[in-house]
């Protein structure tokens, strides 16, 4: 096939696109698919409240990397990026993702989820279109998804597996499910050779802190209040970041055309007990505290709206048919993760703060490339 206007067959680089590589996950992700030396990647990210280039700093640098900062949903843009770097594969990140800002403003979710993903879907779909057959033999577009779709378990329910019917019930969780939805059509209708994956709760560095986990943190550093929604009952299936990058990388390496993986690592836990731990590894790790024990913290809070009560994966595809195990368990993960904010209070510092929209507005400016340094290239 040829591209409109164009004479030449396009060949794949051995690159990859990534949407919302500036992100908790995405960001992740990048860093250990560079770390793998699995090859080059150019980071398509809008910058929003939660994409923070200064997580990459330690790759900015490399020949392997390229950021471009823009909006999944610009389609010139995105339509160019594809032409210019032809990657081997899109890993698709980019959202809105937090649940309590859907239900204040769901605008946000269903301009960048839903519509964001249909451009993105339509751009890669042409661009698919204009590969040599080899290179459409190896192509992807990967979709990171929620198990959030899937919406909520009684306590005595199995975990979601593959076949768990959608039943989502936030505005967050519905425009995942209607993007997961939307790449479904495009492989079925158009030949997409797409695979989702729906993910359990992550938690790790670079966390923007407003999700359970580095919030708890944040505040019980700071001596403010652990705001717990309802009666804390509510059940999370945790999963390392860490992890779920190895799990994004195995499925891009080996997973199966036209399906679904489930990813978790079996850590069922009520947030009630996730703050518990938080609270006693702030005890042990920061013995000097004035605000010890951190569980006196603890303030139950009016819950949140429409409030799913249990979630649990059942990971079991991915592991046999993929060979994918989780390497970390709650406890090792949680004590890391813990360790890293710790060490890194001025990430946190910065992304709360003015100084980090600040430094962008210095360092980026609207669509298009580093104001300093422009795109890199190889
Ligand atoms: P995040 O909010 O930390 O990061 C999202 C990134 O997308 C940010 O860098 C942001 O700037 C970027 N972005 C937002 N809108 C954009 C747009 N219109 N164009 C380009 N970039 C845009 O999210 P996360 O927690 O890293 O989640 C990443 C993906 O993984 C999401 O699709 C989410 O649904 C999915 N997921 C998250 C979890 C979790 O626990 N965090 C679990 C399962 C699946
Ligand atoms: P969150 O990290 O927002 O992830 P999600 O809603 O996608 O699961 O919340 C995890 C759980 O923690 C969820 O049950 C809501 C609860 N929660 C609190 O109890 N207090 C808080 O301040 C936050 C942010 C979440």
């Amino acid at each position: 096939m040829r591209l409109a206007g164009t004479t030449e067959e396009i060949t794949c680089s051995d690159s990859i696109l990534v949407t919302g590589g500036a992100g908790f996950i995405g960001s992740n992700f990048v860093l250990d698919w560079l770390a793998a030396g699995c090859g080059a990647i150019v980071n398509l990210d809008k910058l929003t409240y939660a994409g923070n280039p200064e997580n990459l700093a330690s790759v900015e640098n490399s020949a392997a990397y390229r950021f471009v900062q823009g909006d999944i949903c610009d389609a010139e843009l995105v339509t160019s990026l594809l032409q210019k770097h032809k990657p081997r594969a899109i890993v698709h990140f980019a959202a809105e993702s937090h649940v309590d800002r859907s239900i204040v403003g769901p605008e946000a979710f269903l301009r960048t989820n839903i519509d964001g993903t249909f451009t993105l879907l339509q751009a890669a779909r042409a661009y698919y279109g204009s590969l040599a057959s080899a290179d459409q033999e190896r192509f992807r577009f990967l979709h990171v998804s929620t198990d959030e779709v899937y919406g909520t378990l009684t306590p005595e329910a199995p975990a979601f597996h593959e076949e768990t019917p959608y039943a989502p019930n936030s505005p967050y969780a519905a425009s995942k499910a209607a993007s997961d939805h939307l790449v479904r059509a495009w492989l079925h209708t158009y030949g997409l050779p797409a695979i989702i994956t729906n993910c359990s709760n992550n938690y790790g560095p670079y966390q923007f802190p407003e999700k359970l986990i580095p919030l708890m943190i944040a505040n019980a550093l700071q001596g403010k209040s652990l705001p717990v929604y309802g009666d804390g009952q509510q059940v999370r299936d945790w999963l390392y970041v860490g992890d779920h990058a190895s799990a994004l990388r195995t499925v891009l390496e080996r997973g199966r055309v036209g399906e679904t993986y489930n990813v978790g690592g079996g850590n069922q836990r009520s947030n009630l007990e996730v703050v518990k731990t938080v609270c006693a590894l702030l005890d042990e790790l920061v013995p000097e505290s004035k605000f010890k024990p951190h569980l006196q913290l603890v303030k139950y809070v009016t819950d949140r709206p429409g409030h799913d009560r249990r979630y649990a994966i059942d990971a079991r595809k991915l592991e046999a048919e993929l060979g994918w195990r989780a390497q970390e368990s709650f406890e090792t993960g949680l004590r890391k993760t813990v360790v890293w904010y710790l060490r890194n209070a001025s990430w946190v510092e910065n992304v709360t703060s003015g100084a980090y929209h600040q430094w962008m507005t210095q360092n980026y400016s609207g669509r298009g490339e580093k104001v300093a340094a422009g795109e890199r290239t190889r």
